[in-house]
């Protein structure tokens, strides 16, 4: 799986153009399901520019109540309407939007009782990595994030390990550290709260600082199951480079 989450960017022309652009290359292709998360302003047009085609759509970001006063959100029934799936928990929202473990908990439920597929985003700070935290910190948000979860419904849910240093700061995780985290840190606690076969299933992505060239080391690793793309999805020549080097 690839997913471009392209944060507060693109207006709707743009989106437009940008779909366009990215079409004819990617409204076939098969073997790695592609995902673009444009903000919720953008999600009509991108449905209209993407029926027919293989490319799917995501949010950003969801409330957890269906409906009622929280001026400025967005429901789980409006987005069922526009996009597949919804990223949860991204570590922005988590250092400036308040967003917790608790939260981003009440958010996957509600996506799921919906029929969203949530992508739930997790990862240490630098800090945390440097004072050797990091599997406790990602191991946390994987347990609380994903508590109360039954295993059909955790079938469902995407992980994205993003480690906040390596956030659009072009210092990405190495391959192999990366995946040690994937495979020793999320890995475990997925089959342990949901069983072997579902825990073995569930897609795992890499986020932060994937570009064309770090891209195909990174998803050649034994548990990357893909990666989510902030940067490097904005431009249709770097997101194309991408999905290919997913295939
Ligand atoms: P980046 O962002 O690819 O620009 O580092 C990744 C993300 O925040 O999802």
């Amino acid at each position: 799986m690839v997913a471009g989450n392209w944060k507060m960017n693109k207006t709707l022309y743009e989106t437009r153009d940008l779909i366009r652009e990215m079409y004819p290359v990617l409204h076939n292709i098969q073997g790695v399901e592609v995902i673009i998360c444009p903000p919720f302003a953008g999600l009509g047009v991108a449905k209209r520019e993407v029926e027919d085609s293989t490319i799917k759509l995501g949010a950003q970001n969801m409330h957890w109540s269906d409906s009622g006063a929280f001026t400025g959100e967005i429901s789980p029934v409006m987005l069922k309407e526009l996009c597949e799936y919804v990223i949860l928990g991204h570590s922005e929202r988590r250092a400036m939007f308040g967003e917790t473990n608790e939260t981003v908990n009440k958010k996957v439920l509600a996506a799921l009782a919906h029929g969203l597929k949530p992508i739930v985003c997790v990862g240490e700070t630098l800090e945390e990595n440097q004072s050797g935290v990091t599997a406790d910190v990602v191991g946390s948000q994987v347990r609380e994030g994903l508590a109360g979860l039954t295993a059909g419904q955790a079938e469902q849910v995407v992980v994205a390990y993003e480690p906040v240093w390596a956030i659009g700061t072009g210092l990405a995780a190495t391959p192999e550290g990366a995946n040690a985290v994937h495979k020793d840190v999320i890995r475990p606690i997925l089959r342990e709260m949901f069983g072997e076969t579902v825990g073995d299933g569930m897609r795992i992505l890499y986020g932060g600082s994937v570009k064309p060239d770090n891209a195909a080391e990174l998803f050649s690793q034994s548990d990357i199951d893909g990666g989510l793309i902030g940067g490097a999805s904005l431009k249709a020549d770097s997101f194309i480079a991408l999905v290919k080097a997913a295939m």
